[in-house]
């Protein structure tokens, strides 16, 4: 069975590692980049050990985006605040599995919404707890560090672990994609493609870069590569 993929993936900056005082000017010129969402990261100093930023910011973030929002909500009790982040301009919704007990409401919540349902997994979640779900699901995000905090280490099992979803995905005949979020450089990119990731987010790699827009086009033209590369090789 093919699991590779025939494209090259998206590309999310995460506005966690932007300067928060120019959120405006951050957000702007990425417009006509090679971002194809904005990963907007928000933490609740009790799912996770630290606080990021909410509801407002996004509404201000959402004024000035050209991309659709990618938000990660790294909080307990999700269900409680899905309708106020649609409202304020969320095109995707991950929640985390292990914020949810009843996982399967609140993906279809999401989804009633109008927007595209995601759920995230930390590293130590094997992704066989998604097997009955994962056909209801437009996004799977694989967390490859502890969430919390970007500029982390890379988790290298990721790569064992997005293959072994994109397994469960096609067997289940899900067509939710895969993204993996933490430590994303074009050090892991191009085996994080050719084990099936879809979606890549990357904070610091972009935005502590001297030129972000630049390190995304590279990113593009590289992956798109790998990607062309899969291709030939089938
Ligand atoms: C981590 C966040 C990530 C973070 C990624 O908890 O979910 O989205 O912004 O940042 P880097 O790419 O710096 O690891
Ligand atoms: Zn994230």
């Amino acid at each position: 069975m093919n699991l590779t993929r025939r494209l090259a993936p998206l590309l999310a900056p995460s506005l966690l590692a932007a300067d928060f005082g120019n959120l405006q000017s951050e957000t702007e010129r990425l417009a006509g980049s090679a971002a194809d969402w904005l990963h907007f990261d928000v933490m609740d100093g009790r799912f996770v050990p630290n606080i990021s930023f909410g509801i407002p910011v996004l509404q201000a973030v959402h004024r000035h985006a050209q991309q659709p929002i990618d938000v990660h909500l790294m909080i307990e009790e999700p269900q409680h605040y899905l309708s106020a982040f649609r409202d304020a301009g969320a095109a995707n919704i991950t929640v985390h599995y292990e914020a949810c007990p009843h996982l399967h409401r609140v993906v279809q919540q999401i989804k009633q919404l109008g927007c595209r349902a995601g759920v995230a997994l930390n590293p130590h979640t094997p992704v066989g707890v998604l097997e009955d779900i994962a056909a209801d699901l437009d996004l799977v995000c694989v967390m490859s560090v502890n969430p919390g905090f970007g500029g982390q280490t890379f988790i290298p099992n990721t790569l064992r672990k997005v293959a072994a979803l994109k397994e469960l995905l096609v067997d289940s005949g899900s067509s939710a994609l895969i993204e993996v979020d933490g430590g994303v450089s074009l050090d892991n990119a191009g085996a994080l493609v050719e084990a099936g990731a879809d979606v890549l987010v990357a904070g610091s790699f972009v935005f502590n870069s001297p030129d972000p827009v630049a390190t995304l086009a590279l990113m593009r033209q590289q992956l798109a590569a790998v990607a062309a590369g899969e291709e030939e090789d089938k």
